[in-house]
C-alpha cells in the first residue's frame, strides 16, 4: 500500500477522501508526518495556493502528497471573495464573512456565483491539478444550518435550497470539492 500525505489537519476531510480512494493508498495528515508548520498560502489563485502547500510538503519531506484550496467566486463582486474566502471580513469568523457578502450584494440583481476547488497532487515528483466547480446563486437571506462557510447563502443551479439545507451526501455529490476529489481518485486508481 502506498502512503500519500493529504496536506490538511481536518480529520473529517481525510476520512471522507480515504473512503473514496480505497485500499491502494493510505492517507496521512500533516500531524501524522510530524509537520506542525503554518504552511504559507499567499498565492493569487486557488491553483497557486494548492501548489504552494503540496510543494512545501514535497520539498521538506520528499513524500507523495496533495493539498486543496477552495472558495466562493461571486460575479457581481468581480470574483470576490475568491482566495480570500476564509478571511474576507478580516476575521476567520464564517458568519462575519458570509454577512459581508450579503451586505455587498444588497440590491444587486446579478446573483450568479460558483464554488471552486483545486487539488494539487505531487506523485513521484510530478505535479497534477484536479479542479471541481459548482455554479449557483447567492440568496437574499441565509437559510439552513448544515455544512460550513458560505453554505447558508449558496443555492446550487437546478436546486431550490441552499447547501446548508442539504444532507451532507447530497451536497458532496454535486460540490466543487466532491467533483475535484472524484477526478483525483480516478487518476490515483489508474496508477495502481
Ligand atoms: P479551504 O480551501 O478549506 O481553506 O476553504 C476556504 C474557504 O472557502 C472556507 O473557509 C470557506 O469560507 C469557503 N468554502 C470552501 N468550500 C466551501 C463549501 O463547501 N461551503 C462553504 N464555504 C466553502
Amino acid at each position: 500500500m502506498k502512503t500519500l500525505v493529504f496536506a490538511t489537519n481536518n480529520k473529517h476531510k481525510l476520512e471522507e477522501v480515504q473512503a473514496l480512494i480505497g485500499d491502494g493508498f493510505q492517507l496521512k495528515t500533516l500531524e501524522e508526518i510530524g509537520c506542525f508548520d503554518d504552511i504559507p498560502e499567499t498565492g493569487a489563485t486557488f491553483e497557486a495556493n494548492a501548489s504552494q502547500k503540496s510543494r512545501y510538503i514535497y520539498e521538506r519531506f520528499q513524500l507523495d502528497c496533495f493539498s486543496d484550496d477552495s472558495g466562493l467566486e461571486v460575479d457581481a463582486l468581480s470574483g470576490e471573495p475568491g482566495v480570500y474566502s476564509a478571511r474576507y471580513s478580516g476575521s476567520r469568523d464564517s458568519d462575519e464573512n458570509l454577512q459581508l457578502v450579503l451586505d455587498k450584494m444588497a440590491g444587486k440583481t446579478d446573483r450568479k456565483a460558483r464554488f471552486r476547488c483545486v487539488i494539487s497532487l505531487i506523485l513521484n515528483g510530478e505535479e497534477q491539478f484536479f479542479e471541481g466547480s459548482v455554479e449557483g446563486s447567492i440568496t437574499e437571506v441565509r437559510a439552513g444550518a448544515a455544512g460550513f462557510g458560505y453554505d447558508p447563502i449558496f443555492i446550487p443551479e437546478g436546486h431550490a435550497i441552499t447547501f446548508a439545507e442539504m444532507a451532507a451526501e447530497e451536497k458532496n455529490a454535486i460540490s466543487h470539492r466532491g467533483r475535484a476529489v472524484a477526478k483525483l481518485v480516478a487518476f490515483l486508481q489508474e496508477q495502481q
